[in-house]
């Protein structure tokens, strides 16, 4: 009898263990085990000489500069990092930048880094497991196209012949400025909090600069701030970088999630902005820019702080210059344009444009830098919004004035945004 029992319980075990392995099988196909989690987080956080715990959460690690995940990029092996952009060692005054330190970002009340290192955004188990799978963690979708014959349902500028191209899961609302070429753009982007509704949604209110062969084929660098629950596990408003030298097929992230971005200066990318905008009372906002130099690097500044840059190694047409700027609001949902009911995400404010100041979310002094130098208002500039009942763009440009760039919405409002 006992030997029965043995030989049931054998069999059990042997069953139990095919189907566990079984289930590892499926496991891999669809969400990534737990040794690919632990070996992609080893890749990702690179030892620390410091730690900072933040107020909201967050753990900021001080890595060694010199041992940042960028240089883990196979086109950045003996790349020597560059410390200061050569515009600003061609500027006298460069000393001067550094001067208005405003506290920005939330981790900074609870300390800094030592010199020699830089502050990096921990990424932890649930952050990873959140993602489709660990090879699309920390990166905008693809985007792909409905071929449309009308352009009823937006006003989406791409068109082809008799064709629209209109991005499924993602919908703008910006102003775009082409005709140079670009080796900079920045501006003031004023900072909310919007809703975001589902949980593969995100919104942004960001700086594009592209260049490529279509809407299909473009590199870009972007940056501002971004609710992206998915990606960053909360709803703080964040800052944020991007890049992408094939319209996100398959190179490139946001932040510095995967290897590229150069990080030189003390600035966490994802980290949590503060303080943030309220109706009518005092705006908040961070100046954002992105300047080429003369290596073909690309750098990002952020309140007057210099974060970083993207290799020229890493891009190709950008290296020399953007062909388009564009600034303004983007939401991504699987419920928008001919999905029903729209997200509720919101973009900007959570108001349209037409709220204004106080009330809609705002960028101003928008400037591009071309050959000549020069910062400046772009010469041409045309505002689009793809799904204008849902959010809205309008430049305010009194005669005499510095232009004002107001974008935004709530989403699902009917009967205009059903
Ligand atoms: C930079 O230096 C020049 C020449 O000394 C000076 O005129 C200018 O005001 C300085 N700029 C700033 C931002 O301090
Ligand atoms: C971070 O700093 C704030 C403000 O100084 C303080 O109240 C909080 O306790 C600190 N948090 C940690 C985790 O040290
Ligand atoms: C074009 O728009 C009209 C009116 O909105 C609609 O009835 C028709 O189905 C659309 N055709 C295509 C091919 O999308
Ligand atoms: C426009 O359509 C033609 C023919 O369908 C195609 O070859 C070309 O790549 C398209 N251009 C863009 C920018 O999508
Ligand atoms: C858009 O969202 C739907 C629903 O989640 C999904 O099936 C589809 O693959 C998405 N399309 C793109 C291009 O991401």
């Amino acid at each position: 009898m006992k030997k029965f029992k043995v030989v049931i319980l054998f069999i059990w075990a042997l069953f139990a263990s095919c189907t566990q392995v079984d289930f590892k099988v499926v496991a891999t196909a669809s969400s990534p085990t737990k040794r690919e989690i632990k070996a992609k987080l080893k890749l990702l956080n690179k030892p620390s000489v410091k730690t900072i715990k933040s107020e909201d959460g967050d753990i900021i690690d001080c890595v060694d500069i010199y041992k940042q995940s960028a240089f883990d990029h196979p086109a950045l092996k003996d790349h020597k990092l560059q410390k200061i952009p050569d515009f600003l060692i061609e500027s006298k005054n460069s000393s001067n930048l550094q001067t208005k330190s405003i506290v920005f970002q939330t981790w900074q009340k609870n300390g800094s880094c030592p010199e020699g290192t830089i502050p990096i955004r921990r990424i932890r188990t649930e952050d990873l497991s959140r993602a489709a799978s660990l090879n699309l963690f920390g990166r905008k979708p693809i985007m792909h196209f409905m071929k449309s014959t009308n352009n009823t349902n937006s006003n989406y500028p791409i068109v082809n012949g008799s064709f629209a191209y209109v991005p499924e899961n993602r919908t703008k609302a910006f102003l775009v400025t082409v005709g140079y070429s670009y080796i900079g753009a920045e501006a003031e982007i004023n900072v909310w909090n919007p809703r975001v509704d589902l949980p593969d949604d995100f919104t942004t209110a960001q700086i594009w600069l592209k260049t490529g062969n279509g809407p299909q084929y473009f590199e870009s660098i972007e940056s501002g701030w971004q609710v992206n629950p998915k990606l960053y596990g909360d709803r703080s408003t964040r800052f944020f970088a991007h890049w992408t030298t094939d319209s996100y097929k398959s190179t490139g992230c946001f932040d510095v999630v995967c290897p590229g971005f150069v990080q030189v200066g003390q600035v966490v990318l994802g980290g949590a902005i503060t303080p943030i905008s309220y109706s009518y009372h005092t705006q908040k906002e961070i100046p954002v820019g992105m300047y080429w130099d003369n290596s073909g690097n690309w750098w990002l500044k952020v309140n007057n702080h210099i974060v970083g840059y993207w290799p020229a190694k890493l891009l190709s047409g950008l290296s020399r210059s953007a062909k388009s700027v564009e600034w303004g609001g983007q939401v991504y949902s699987p419920m928008l344009k001919k999905n029903t009911p729209h997200t509720r995400t919101a973009m900007g404010s959570g108001e349209a444009a037409d709220g204004r100041w106080g009330n809609a979310c705002y960028m101003r002094n928008l400037r591009i830098k071309d050959y000549s130098r020069n910062l400046k208002y772009p010469e041409y500039v045309s505002t689009r919004a793809e799904e204008p009942y849902c959010y809205n763009v309008i430049n305010e440009a009194k005669y005499g004035q510095e232009p004002i760039l107001y974008f935004g919405g709530p989403g699902f409002k009917p009967p205009y945004c059903p």
